[in-house]
């Protein structure tokens, strides 16, 4: 398979067009199955901000692919705490490693790094802009559970207008027949210019004003990010929680997904019920992310 991605960043969904994202859905495939080659590569995981799914399945896909992992996972220990700049740690660490993996607290992170590097930067995660390989990990997650993404109906809900992996799975998901219903507290809905974007792109875009998880086949929930807010009772005016009494307004074979971490929007009861697809979601990173630094680095 050719693939445009070899030696390229992957710092968004923006632009990825169809055919490139089911060229990495179908690699993950083959990852999943355990059916890949060696990768003889250094690859620097460098997380600015707290993580546990990405840092901890990038970490476990180095080690599947027999790569080697550099970085770290706490700045404080690394000499960005004697004042050294983001540029600089950039420009010293791609003359040791082949890709770097970045998660940082500032929008735009990736791609300012993206611009100094001259080795591939992928993006963990920067600030409330995107999140692309966890998008990719969602839309895998999604066929491997529907058998498809074209045709689905499917409610995104929380916090849609910090969410970063909302932001990354809209643009990802608009290179597909689906039907995109968002459900927010007011103040947290998804900005007007992306929703304008995706029903550009053709993407059928309905707002609710009610949570309603009737007739949809795929729900994404996401955190109400306390930090978020400045006024405490807003944000407690602004929390929803999915009960296991939800469960029976849910079509039988509806998927409840969650970036997680979760703090309460779902229930922990919901866990048994047979919608429950996060667990599964977080396992599917490992896959979709050995496929990618494959794909980026040229290891297939
Ligand atoms: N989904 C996700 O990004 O989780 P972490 O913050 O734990 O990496």
């Amino acid at each position: 398979m050719s693939l445009n991605l070899h030696n390229k960043d992957f710092v968004s969904t923006r632009n990825l067009d169809r055919k490139t994202i089911d060229a990495i859905l179908k690699e993950s495939s083959k990852f999943d199955k355990g059916n890949y080659k060696k990768l003889n590569k250094t690859i620097a995981l460098l997380f600015f901000e707290p993580s546990t799914r990405t840092h901890l399945s990038f970490s476990t896909a180095v080690r599947k692919l027999g790569a080697s992992e550099i970085g770290f996972s706490n700045p404080k220990a690394s000499s960005l705490a004697k004042g050294e700049s983001f540029s600089d740690t950039i420009k010293v660490v791609e003359r040791y490693a082949d890709a770097i993996v970045i998660r940082h607290p500032l929008q735009g992170a990736a791609a300012f790094a993206a611009d100094l590097s001259s080795v591939p930067i992928i993006n963990a995660g920067d600030g409330a802009n995107q999140h692309p390989t966890q998008a990719m990990l969602d839309l895998y997650t999604i066929l491997k559970k529907k058998g498809k993404i074209d045709g689905l109906k499917i409610l995104l809900v929380g916090d849609l207008k910090y969410g970063r992996t909302i932001h990354s799975l809209v643009f990802a998901l608009s290179n597909y027949n689906i039907e995109l219903s968002l459900y927010s507290p007011p103040s947290l809905a998804l900005p007007e210019r992306m929703v304008d974007e995706l029903r550009s792109r053709g993407t059928k875009v309905n707002i609710l004003e009610n949570l309603d998880f009737s007739g949809q086949d795929v729900i994404y929930a996401t955190r109400v990010q306390k930090e978020r807010f400045a006024d405490l009772e807003e944000y407690e005016r602004s929390r929803y929680k999915i009960s296991i009494k939800d469960a029976d307004t849910m079509k039988r074979d509806a998927i409840l997904m969650h970036p997680l971490p979760r703090i309460d929007e779902i229930d922990t009861a919901f866990d048994k019920t047979k919608h429950a697809a996060y667990f599964d979601e977080a396992a599917n990173g490992v896959p979709v992310r050995m496929a990618l630094l494959s794909l980026i680095l040229g290891g297939k």
